[in-house]
């Protein structure tokens, strides 16, 4: 079948909504009439090539963070059929490694995939004039229609808006997991989240609800301070100087429990500010990524390192695995306790999907996502 997707050809690029042609559904496959793409930053690092992709998986149609509804299953896809709400999670999970037997669905070794969104046998389910296109985390969720694996599938509650379940793709459990999981926040603890966009806020309010008493947002943008405080925050400054400031001020001069970076292009020196902020044997959260080309050195001090016994720790997806905690995160939002319909900010069609990339860019949203037609 033929389906609108927005590619990109070259990195770096633009997205270049295009008609290309989807494989149906083979073993282990279903087809996905996608509802909408949230505009996760991580499709800008791919377009602007600052995280950039094996060159198998270019062209590439975009988006990672998607939800729809099954429209055919393949063979060997029990207990799916046509109808099923679905969350397309952006790190699919065989079940079956190392990683995914120990609880860490997040480290699957489908991972070394992902970033070239093809089959394990490499092959790819688009295509455009006979080249072969692959789909952003498998899932390219910035096309109207996507044929995805199983694995990457995750049951929806036919009650939740599908708009707002995208978000559980990738946004709410990579900010969420990062405070809950990965800086392991406990009740009571003084917690800063440095850049409080789609991913940051989740993070704000995974720290609330993990019981941090202090909740410091950092953000050069006002709108986001504001809406941080809805989310949880306590505080929220322009400055991580302030915010250092602050969480001293609140741990007898120690520094915060965590602080979590989650800012669209980490410094080496965000890093270093972040190390500094924090306690003896706190915890540095990196989310965010930045230019590969800045993967050298960040400079903190190993002394400081050791004799305060501080910990980096990267977290990827939050830490958490796709088939516990999506649906765990959708079911906090039936019972009124996540927010999901505040962090949507503005809904673009496919065609504006660079204009929405564009405002992500000058901050004026916190989540922009792309709603389909069909
Ligand atoms: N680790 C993972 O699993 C994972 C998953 C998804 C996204 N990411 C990454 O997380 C990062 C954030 O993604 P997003 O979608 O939330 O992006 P976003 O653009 O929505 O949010 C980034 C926020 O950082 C703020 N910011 C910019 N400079 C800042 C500074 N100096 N200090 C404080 N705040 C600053 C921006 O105003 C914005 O609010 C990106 O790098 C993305 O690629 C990581
Ligand atoms: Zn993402
Ligand atoms: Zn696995």
């Amino acid at each position: 079948m033929l389906t609108k997707a927005a590619v990109l050809f070259d990195q770096p690029g633009k997205w270049e909504v295009a008609e290309v042609e989807l494989e149906p559904p083979q073993q282990d496959e279903l087809l996905v009439r996608m509802v909408a793409g949230g505009m996760c930053h991580s499709d800008d690092h791919i377009a602007t090539g600052d995280l950039p992709i094996p060159a198998q998986g270019l062209p590439i149609a975009g988006g990672h963070e998607g939800a729809g509804v099954v429209e055919e299953v393949g063979p060997n896809t029990p207990g799916w059929k046509v109808g099923d709400h679905v969350v397309l999670s952006f790190l699919s999970t065989c079940g079956l490694c190392r990683w995914c037997a120990s609880g860490m669905q997040n480290l699957c070794d489908n991972g070394a995939r992902v970033l070239a969104g093809v089959r394990a046998d490499g092959t790819r389910r688009m295509s455009l004039d006979g080249r072969p296109i692959g789909q952003a985390a498998g899932v390219s969720a910035f096309s109207q229609y996507a044929t995805v694996s199983v694995q990457s599938a995750v049951r929806c509650p036919s009650d939740v808006p599908l708009e707002l379940a995208a978000l559980t793709s990738c946004g709410v459990p990579t900010g969420w997991g990062a405070a809950v999981r990965s800086a392991d926040v406990r009740p009571g603890d003084v917690v800063i989240v440095v850049g409080v966009g789609g991913i940051g806020m989740n993070a704000v309010q995974g720290a609330a609800h993990a019981g941090a008493t202090v909740v410091i947002a950092v953000d050069p943008v006002e709108y986001k301070r504001d809406a941080a405080r809805t989310f949880g925050a306590t505080h929220a400054v322009a400055e991580m100087a302030q915010a250092t400031e602050i969480a001293r001020g609140f741990t007898n001069g120690q520094g915060a429990d965590a602080c979590i970076i989650c800012v669209g292009m980490t410094t080496p020196e965000q890093v270093a500010a972040g190390v500094d902020a924090i306690r003896k044997a706190g915890t540095c959260v990196l989310v965010g990524m930045g230019k590969a080309a800045d993967d050298v050195a960040i400079p903190v001090s190993v002394r400081h390192i050791v004799l305060y016994q501080k910990r980096i720790q990267g977290s990827l997806f939050g830490a958490s695995n796709p088939s516990r905690d999506i649906p765990a995160l959708l079911e906090l939002y039936r019972q009124g306790r996540l927010k999901l319909d505040e962090l949507v900010t503005t809904r673009y069609t496919l065609d504006d999907i660079n204009k929405g990339y564009e405002d992500m860019r000058t901050g004026s949203n916190i989540r922009g996502i792309i709603v389909h037609d069909h």
